[in-house]
């Protein structure tokens, strides 16, 4: 994982409200919750007092409470209430989880995977064709057995889907050739954006391929962008799709696909969509199922067995049309090490001050133990 950066970790339509959910991202595991006001809250999911899952446990209100001895949590990740110690009792500090920062925008829950919370914490990132769709689209999440630089990988480059697609009924109007012609591909900051042709290997030219109006003859113009840390947007004449890979351990990750509405007919790509009632929304939705049908039958059984599990520059031997790669793995190096230099930083900074304290104030000698004090409350 790339700290310092923000994750899609659910789509917003998976939390529902007094309905906490238990999830596994980043090594880590989580309670995601909403407010009586509907915001999105995130917290370590394990309580302080003897690790029990808060996500097993209850909503009162604004505060989650663990299923074991009832201790309440509030956004912070502050304990609030523990009914052991009685309405008035006094809560110690230290009962306290971690919370996480999140946000929640473009149809997703985003969360932010710094150790430190800047104060002015950047844009949750999306590619611009989206943010600024205004029609129909439709998000489907699932987990695929791959750490999520494979899979990440495997989707910035097409020129796999001849092979890897083929024999999928589904896969009927994708393309059939395997050639790349006219790639380019450029850096625009943390975005990777590349453009090239993906056609049959014939005698035709590249524009004939294009111009060629049946499924299996025609060559496609294709867009394949990466957002950094985790988003691949692939572009073409008959739809735009964007797909987010979210580390949950070094093995597995979680998966969000997005279509907008396709821009031509699923059954008919020579023709515009069909003017039918409820079509417009049904067809993103649709999209997604078949996709995800797709990448779980043709493209994971090409990804299973593949080594090492977590990709690298060292780990492949990629070619000229491999550049988005490149960059992704490329970037993803220099993000990482930006990230572990400003928490080495940190970790200076906060050990130069504990070493003025520490002369400042004797050491102390008795390490303290947190064992609360019972005391009942009067009648
Ligand atoms: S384990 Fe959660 S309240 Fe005791
Ligand atoms: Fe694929």
């Amino acid at each position: 994982m790339i700290p310092n950066q923000w994750y899609a970790i659910l789509r917003s339509e998976d939390v529902k409200k007094k309905k906490p959910v238990g999830i596994r991202r980043f090594n880590k595991n989580l309670v995601v919750y909403r407010d009586t006001a509907g915001q999105v809250v995130c917290l370590a999911d394990r309580c302080a007092h003897k690790g029990v899952p808060l996500s097993h446990g209850q909503q009162h209100g604004d505060y989650i409470a663990c299923p074991y001895h009832g201790f309440q949590y509030d956004a912070n990740g502050r304990c609030v209430h523990m009914p052991v110690l009685g309405k008035n009792g006094v809560v110690p500090k230290h009962m306290q989880v971690p919370s996480f920062t999140v946000r929640e925008q473009h149809g997703l829950i985003w969360c932010w995977t710094g150790e430190q919370v800047p104060e002015q914490l950047p844009e949750v990132p999306m590619f611009k064709e989206f943010a600024e769709y205004t029609g129909f689209t439709s998000r489907y999440a699932w987990h695929a057995p791959t750490h999520y630089t494979r899979y990440v990988e495997s989707v910035c480059e097409v020129y796999h889907v001849p092979f890897v697609h083929k024999g999928s009924a589904l896969n009927i109007w994708d393309p059939k050739g395997g050639r790349v012609d006219d790639f380019s591909c450029h850096l625009e900051g943390h975005l990777i954006r590349s453009d090239f042709i993906l056609r049959p290997d014939d005698d035709r030219t590249a524009e004939e391929t294009l111009r060629a109006r049946l499924p299996w003859t025609r060559g496609w113009r294709i867009g394949v962008d990466v957002q950094m840390p985790n988003m691949v947007q692939i572009r073409n004449d008959v739809f735009d799709v964007y797909l987010i890979a979210t580390p949950i351990d070094d093995e597995n990750c979680w998966l969000c696909i997005c279509y907008k509405e396709p821009k031509r007919d699923l059954l008919f790509p020579m023709v515009k969509p069909l003017p039918i009632p409820g079509w417009r929304r049904v067809r993103p939705w649709l999209m997604c199922r078949m996709e995800r049908f797709i990448q779980q039958s043709k493209d994971m059984a090409a990804l299973r067995g593949q080594t090492p599990k977590i990709s690298s520059l060292e780990a492949n031997r990629l070619i000229s049309v491999d550049k988005v790669n490149a960059y992704y793995l490329r970037l993803r190096d220099q993000l990482i090490q930006e990230a572990q230099a400003q928490a080495q930083s940190q970790v200076s900074a906060a050990s130069a001050q504990r070493a003025a304290n520490e002369q400042e104030a004797p050491p102390c000698e008795i390490k303290p133990i947190h064992i609360l004090p019972h005391k009942p409350q009067a009648a």
